[in-house]
């Protein structure tokens, strides 16, 4: 058995001490870029999307540290989408991570280009030509090409669309399903299988390992529907309540608060189910799996 907090804890530690060196520092040029990144990408956050690349790798048999660099450009791409998320011509938000959101804190303009600049980077991350004593090249182009499918306009922006185009609309639930399977679960995917790619996994294990991370990303988002209207700020680091304000419909409007709990719990169970094929290496997955519909925050 896997205790998840000490497992979740011990690769957060992992990953933030690979994001802290990875950004220049403040005093580096221009400051006030690197100041804006590095607010909003470092001191918060699960590192969910990294941890599962790592522990998707570690299902098949890979413990290999080379793979932080992949696992931290999935982390900067989506504190980018966070950052511009939360924008007034988004979603309007004030609070992010336990502290006011980077438009409060650096302005519009700066959010705009430290969203920017942490989604370039996590391009320049995983392109970095050293990788290639680590990870053999091909494996190297598939997994930017993951990336960058998995957050453009086929996978996280294009649910971005959906998702403000379908305010204070009437949607029906295949709708809500296929705006959660894009802004979030396509990232989500993406992680999962670029720890798979990574760690060199045959086409079957790609696949039951596809399966799996498109099932907890839709319980993934049905969770944090769920916790913004049962949550608080001081257990979210975000403000609550903020979906029925601003007219979005969730999958707790459809299916009450316990309805969406039990449809999270279904993906989950079916998750797991994926992972048959896997032998005790695929714990922390299975863990990770439960987790995502038991957390607070
Ligand atoms: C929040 O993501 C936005 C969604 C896609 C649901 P997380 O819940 O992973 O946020 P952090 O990274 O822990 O702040
Ligand atoms: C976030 O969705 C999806 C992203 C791509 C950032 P939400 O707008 O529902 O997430 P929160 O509640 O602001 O974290
Ligand atoms: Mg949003
Ligand atoms: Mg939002």
């Amino acid at each position: 058995m896997v205790d998840i907090q000490k497992y979740l804890e011990r690769q957060r530690k992992k990953i933030d001490r690979f994001l802290d060196q990875a950004v220049p520092n403040d005093q580096a040029a221009p400051k006030i870029l690197y100041e804006s990144m590095r607010y909003s990408l470092l001191g918060g956050g699960k590192r969910i999307r990294p941890i599962l690349a790592l522990a998707a790798a570690e299902a098949i048999g890979s413990q290999d540290d080379s793979i932080l660099p992949f696992a931290a450009a999935l982390e900067f791409i989506h504190t980018y989408s966070l950052v511009h998320d939360d924008l007034p011509a988004m979603d309007n938000d004030d609070f992010r991570r336990g502290r006011p959101t980077n438009h409060k804190t650096f302005g519009e303009g700066m959010a705009i280009l430290a969203g920017d600049a942490l989604l370039t980077m996590a391009f320049e991350l995983c392109s970095n030509p050293t990788l290639e004593d680590c990870v053999p090249q091909d494996r190297q182009v598939q997994i930017i090409q993951e990336l960058a499918v998995g957050s453009g306009h086929g996978g996280m922006v294009g649910g971005q669309v959906l998702d403000i185009q379908a305010e204070n609309q009437d949607i029906d639930l295949g709708s809500l399903q296929t705006i959660h399977t894009f802004k979030t679960g396509r990232l989500i995917r993406a992680s999962v299988r670029i720890g798979g790619i990574f760690g060199g996994a045959t086409s079957s294990q790609l696949d039951s390992l596809t399966g799996y991370s498109e099932d907890i990303g839709l319980a993934f988002q049905i969770a944090d529907d769920v916790l913004n209207m049962t949550g608080t700020r001081e257990e979210l680091g975000k403000d609550a309540g903020t979906d029925a304000k601003r007219g979005k419909k969730t999958y707790p409007t459809f299916y009450g608060i316990e309805g969406a709990r039990d449809l999270a719990e279904q993906c989950i169970r079916r998750a797991i189910t994926r992972l048959e094929e896997f032998d005790q290496k695929a714990d922390p997955l299975r863990a990770i799996a439960e987790y995502i519909i038991s957390r607070r925050n």
